[in-house]
């Protein structure tokens, strides 16, 4: 392969670089392009074609299906890591020793607390305030009640400002949870793991001891890894812009919270469940369902199916989906909408529409099924892919933020009135 592209413009040809990732992906080096062309850019909507950065955390190849975090494949961390090692592999690059797991644990259960007046904006919203515009907004008032986690340049500091998201983060998502259940807002319990608190945190009723239950905090666990990283998704690389700027880590999150929270994103998983409930209100009529996802004319999307990237089996809904099988089946929950998740699915797969465009099923087809029979509320959903998301947002911005990468400024082509002089109002 060529180790560099050359681009003919009016006669003149221009040579760019072509670099090469540790899995052989391949990307022109633009840096140049408007300097030697005297003025030419790109254009890519979407950036379909464009890669944002070199980056070590996350690999994935979607005509294969691959998904890998640092090297270790999806499948075996979903079977074999619990979310914590996870999240310091993401963040850190490494699996941890037990003593460094330890550690984090520990740095992580003493920033555990959320300042009490914190709890004052929580109760300025309606309780019909959807969790992710509240937790986006508590993301960011933290700032003000951490006001040394804000600009963060040694990694020292990094690490203080990281083990306080990551403890503070799930008590206010299970805050968010209760004030919308008028429940009283629960500290947790440091002696717990950090998966099983989370749950406490969000299903401990005042006037009943808590029971853990292995089976559900199992099937939390999975799902939180399986969710900790995608590369430069939406929300991830709307993170990495924002703390380009030096914004701090809370509010690069809160950025990216408010980004996942699009149906087209993370939303998806909360619109999936409601496209499946009214499918099943409508006598679980799947074929016309497929036609209105066909349908040109028609706004209905297929929810939960199709990705940018992957272009075959999104490897992370095959395991959901497995899970969900197998939990419902631990619980004895009998849920209608996964036999129509099922039906929908396997009609899709063998019609020609979704074949040719290589439409597949996605993380948040199944996902809301697991929810829904752990008894986490629907509008819940996204704020569950955000508490896994979470440490993936956290590498990605350390990783952009130590390479001192430069501010994110993308151009444009001007397509707008040329020159034109001013008109005063009695004369327009
Ligand atoms: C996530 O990027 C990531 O990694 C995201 C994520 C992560 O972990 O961070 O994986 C999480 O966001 C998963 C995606 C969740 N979103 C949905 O499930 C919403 C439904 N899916 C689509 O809206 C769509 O597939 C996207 C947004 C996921 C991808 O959109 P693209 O890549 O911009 O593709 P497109 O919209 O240009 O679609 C290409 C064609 C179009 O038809 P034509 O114009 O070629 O005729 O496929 C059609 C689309 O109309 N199409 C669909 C469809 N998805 C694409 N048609 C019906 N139903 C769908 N779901």
């Amino acid at each position: 392969m060529s180790k560099t592209a050359k681009l003919e413009i009016d006669n003149n040809i221009y040579e760019f670089p072509i670099i090469e990732g540790t899995e052989k992906e391949l990307g022109i080096d633009i840096k140049t392009l408007r300097g030697v062309t005297g003025g030419v850019t790109t254009i890519d909507p979407g950036y379909k074609n464009t890669g944002s950065c070199e980056s070590a955390i996350t690999f994935l190849d979607g005509e294969k299906g691959i998904l890998r975090y640092r090297g270790y494949s999806i499948e075996e961390l979903a079977e074999k890591a619990d979310f914590l090692e996870v999240a310091y592999l993401l963040i850190f690059g490494e699996l941890p020793t037990a003593i460094q797991l330890a550690k984090f644990d520990k740095d992580i259960k003493e920033e555990s607390h959320v300042d009490e007046d914190m709890k004052k904006i929580l109760d300025g919203f309606p309780k019909s305030a959807h969790p992710m515009g509240v937790l986006s907004s508590l993301t960011s008032a933290l700032i003000a009640f951490n006001p040394g986690s804000v600009d963060v340049d040694s990694e020292e500091e990094m690490y203080n400002a990281i083990v306080k998201i990551l403890a503070k983060f799930p008590v206010l998502a299970a805050w968010t949870m209760r004030k919308r259940k008028s429940l009283p807002l629960d500290y947790g319990d440091n002696s717990l793991g950090y998966v099983e608190n989370l749950h406490k945190m969000m299903f401990a009723r005042p006037n009943k001891a808590y029971e853990a239950n292995k089976l559900i905090n199992d099937a939390l666990d999975k799902l939180l890894i399986l969710h900790a990283d995608h590369e430069q998704n939406c929300s991830t690389s709307t993170v990495r812009i924002v703390g380009s700027s030096h914004a701090g880590l809370f509010a690069s999150l809160s950025a990216g919270i408010s980004a996942l929270w699009g149906p087209l994103h993370g939303g998806a998983n909360q619109a999936v469940i409601e496209m499946l409930e009214a499918i099943k209100a409508d006598g679980g009529d799947t074929a016309k369902y497929i036609e209105k996802a066909k349908d040109k004319n028609d706004p209905f999307r297929l929810m939960g199916f199709g990705h940018r990237v992957y272009k075959n089996f999104d490897p992370r809904a095959k395991i959901i989906k497995q899970s969900a099988e197998e939990i419902l089946g631990d619980m004895g929950v009998e849920d209608p909408v996964l036999d129509i998740a099922k039906g929908l699915a396997k009609v899709a797969l063998e019609d020609e529409y979704f074949v040719k465009r290589k439409l597949y099923p996605n993380v948040d087809f199944y996902s809301g099924i697991i929810y829904r029979a752990l008894g986490i509320p629907t509008e819940m959903f996204t704020v569950m892919f955000a508490l896994g998301r979470l440490p993936g947002w956290i590498a990605q911005w350390r990783e952009m933020r130590l390479r001192k990468e430069p501010i994110g400024r993308p151009r444009q082509i001007y397509t707008g009135e040329n020159y034109r002089d001013f008109v005063k109002v009695e004369n327009r």
